[in-house]
């Protein structure tokens, strides 16, 4: 390598460089000792919200695979699991037997996760019920059914509870 006055004199001045970059990292590390408290608000760990369907100003905060189950809600289940959509009404009220709101706990808290796995994905009329309700199986994988389940616990209102113990694998409800 040809040394160049030019390289001299960027190597001279690289040491100190070095240091007053040392100095910053120590400096902002020496900060860190006394971070502000930690913060409670369950809102800013959340990957993504729902608004309570019965109550817009209680803000659900979702976490990821809730937040994956929202996105499959929107694209598959709106249009009958719940009275509006972002397109505007939904086709809920034409369906016969009308589909259970997604966030009806009453409804849907009882139900074990296993049977909601297995409607979803056999659809209504495998499961004994309406083949209004469409076998999403071979639509979406299972981690997306697993989501959307998530998704459905998550904005339930009255809230749901998880079992103390899990039901058997095929359980009816
Ligand atoms: C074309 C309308 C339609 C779409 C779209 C639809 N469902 Fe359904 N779903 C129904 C109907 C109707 C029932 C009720 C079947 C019955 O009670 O006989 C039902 C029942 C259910 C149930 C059982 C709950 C209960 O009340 O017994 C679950 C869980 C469910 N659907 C989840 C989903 C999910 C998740 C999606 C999207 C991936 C979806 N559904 C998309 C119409 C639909």
């Amino acid at each position: 390598m040809k040394i160049t006055l030019n390289s001299v004199r960027n190597d001279s001045l690289r040491l100190p460089a070095a240091a007053a970059l040392l100095a910053v990292l120590l400096g902002s590390s020496a900060c860190r000792k006394n971070p502000a408290p930690a913060a409670t608000d369950p809102l800013l760990k959340a990957y993504d919200v729902e608004p309570d369907w019965n109550d817009p100003q209680h803000i659900i905060p979702l976490n990821y695979e809730q937040a994956q189950g929202k996105r499959v809600f929107y694209a598959d289940c709106v249009w009958c699991h719940a009275d509006s959509t972002p397109a505007g009404p939904s086709n809920r009220s034409n369906v016969t037997p009308t589909p259970s709101l997604m966030n009806d706990g009453a409804k849907l808290n009882g139900l074990s996760n296993e049977y909601m796995r297995n409607i979803i994905a056999l659809g209504g009329e495998a499961m004994g019920k309406s083949s209004m309700m469409p076998p999403w199986g071979r639509t979406l994988t299972q981690e997306e059914i697993q989501a959307v389940i998530a998704y459905a616990r998550g904005i339930a209102q009255p809230p749901y509870q998880p079992p103390a113990r899990t039901g058997p694998a095929y359980s009816e409800k």
